[in-house]
Order: C-alpha cells, then structure tokens, then sequence
C-alpha cells in the first residue's frame, strides 16, 4: 500500500514505478478514521524546503498503520539536506517506526527559483528510472536503511536555514498568488489543488489560504500562466512543468 501526495506527478510517478496499491492522501485527509493495514506501507511524496510537506507528516501522525514495513521515499529537485536521518529521528521520537527512508532527485518545480525549461533539459542526467528501479528493489526486499546524511548535505540544510532568505520564503506569503488577465476562468487550477483551496467565482479563481500546502500545483497547471507570485518574479514565469508520465487528468484524479 503506498500512500502518494504530489503537485505536479513526479511523486505519483514515483509511487507508480514502486508498485502496490496507490492511495491519495489529499483524499484520505478528507476522512476522519484513518487506520491501514497491510503487509508493507509506504509514503511517497516531494519535499518541501528539506523537509516532508506539513500535511504529510500530519497523514502520518494522524494515522495508524498496521504493518511489518514502513517506508518513506520522497523526491526532490536539488539538494535533500540529510532529510531522511533528521526526520526519521524526529518521526521515531513521535512513536513512529520507519524502516526504511530514501530520496529520489527528480526535476525541481520549485519555480520561485528555478527555470522550469532548464530543469527538464538536465532532466536525463538525474537517471531517475534507474534510481526508482533500486529503491523500488530495495522495497521488495523489505531492506532496512535510512539514508545517511552526508556533510555537505547538512552544511547546506544548516546554511539555508540560518539565511535570513528563509523567513521570505514565497510558500509562507499570504496572499501568495495574484491572477493576471490571461485568465480564461478553466478551473483547473481548482481541479488540481489536493487542498481544495480554490473556488471559482464569476469565472475567476479563489484562494483561502488557511488550508494551502504551498504546493505549486496550481500554479504549475494553469494553461494560460495566469497565476503569479504576488510578491516575487519567476526565472521564466511562462514555463512550467508536469511530469511527462503523468497526465492533467491523473494529476485530477489523484488530488481532485
Ligand atoms: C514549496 C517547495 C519546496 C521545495 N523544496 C525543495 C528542497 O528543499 N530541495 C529540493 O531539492 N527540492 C525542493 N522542491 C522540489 C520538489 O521537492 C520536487 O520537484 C518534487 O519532485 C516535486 O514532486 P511532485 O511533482 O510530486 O509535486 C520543492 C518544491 C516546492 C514546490
Ligand atoms: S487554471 Fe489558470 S486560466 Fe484556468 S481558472 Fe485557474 S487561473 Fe484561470
Ligand atoms: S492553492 Fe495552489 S499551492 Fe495551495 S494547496 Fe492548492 S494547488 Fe497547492
């Protein structure tokens, strides 16, 4: 059983290329008794700032899980910062038994940073199917292992922490969006949210805040790049990325 939360499919693809029964978790949060049981568990999901997203780890803590196995794999663009020891320890210090905990670097949608354009072409150095087929192997041996966090990947994790960039993370802004004109009023943006934060109103988007993952998921979709950070300019504002294994309507599917 592998319980998925993604914004743009590179988690779900993942997830896919793992195996087992998928579950959603943007939909499994919408139900109040959460209890599962099988042989082995899994969450597959991005990190967000060297970390699991918020309404991850809540599914975890909020949950309970029945089984011999439990496993963590989340995917990122750039840097990991040791995340699998520092939140294994800190699950484990909850109650939680992970058995095992991995990443997986795939393309960054962090579009605040990064050009999307330039993140897919370095896309094929990643060699992200050869990495899911030998966490995918390991899984199925039931292999015990928490990525060990390397000096550099705390050294980084420790410095972008203590930048004081930090505190002006765009994900943290609210309102974090602003719509521009070249909204058609779709909806998909709407459709692809896992918090369901958006509505449309007089054929134009929403937002209540109180529940958004700052997942990006949004803004990634929208087929007129009508949705703008309010307060910050992207590298390449008109590019944005889905998963090439993961269509709009999975990306639906899986959060709608
Ligand atoms: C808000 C936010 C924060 C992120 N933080 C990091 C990060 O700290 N390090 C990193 O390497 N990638 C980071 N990423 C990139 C994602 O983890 C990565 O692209 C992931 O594969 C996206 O998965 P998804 O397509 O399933 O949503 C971040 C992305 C977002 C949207
Ligand atoms: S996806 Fe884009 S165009 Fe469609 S309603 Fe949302 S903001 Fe408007
Ligand atoms: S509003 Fe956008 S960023 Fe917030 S949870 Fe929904 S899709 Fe993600």
């Amino acid at each position: 059983m592998v319980f998925y939360f993604t914004a743009t499919g590179n988690s779900l693809y993942a997830a896919r290329q793992i195996g087992g029964e998928l579950v959603s978790i943007a939909q499994e949060l919408r139900r109040s008794d959460r209890h599962y049981q099988a042989d082995a568990i899994g969450i597959v999901c991005p990190l967000f700032e060297f970390d699991l997203p918020g309404v991850v780890e809540k599914f975890i803590m909020e949950s309970t899980f029945d089984t011999d196995y439990f496993f963590i794999v989340t995917t990122y663009g750039m840097h990991h910062g040791g995340i699998a020891e520092r939140v294994s320890a800190r699950l484990e210090s909850a109650g939680r038994r992970v058995d095992y905990f991995n990443t997986v670097i795939m393309v960054d949608n962090a579009l605040q940073v990064f050009d999307m354009a330039e993140q897919m072409r370095i896309d094929p150095e990643k060699r992200v199917d050869e990495h899911l087929a030998a966490i995918r192997a390991d899984i199925e041996s039931r292999k015990r292992y928490i990525q060990p966090a390397t000096e550099e990947e705390v050294d980084f994790y420790e410095g972008y922490m203590a930048a004081p960039a930090f505190d002006l993370h765009p994900r943290l802004d609210n309102p974090l969006y602003r719509l521009t004109d070249a909204c058609i009023g779709c909806g998909t943006c709407s459709r692809v949210c896992p918090m369901q934060c958006i509505r449309i109103e007089d054929g134009r988007p929403t937002w209540d805040y109180s529940a958004c993952a700052g997942c990006y998921a949004c803004v990634h979709s929208c087929p007129k790049a009508a949705i703008r950070f309010a307060k910050y300019t992207e590298p390449n504002p008109e590019v944005h990325y889905r998963n090439p294994h993961v269509t709009l309507a999975d990306l639906m599917r899986a959060n709608g």
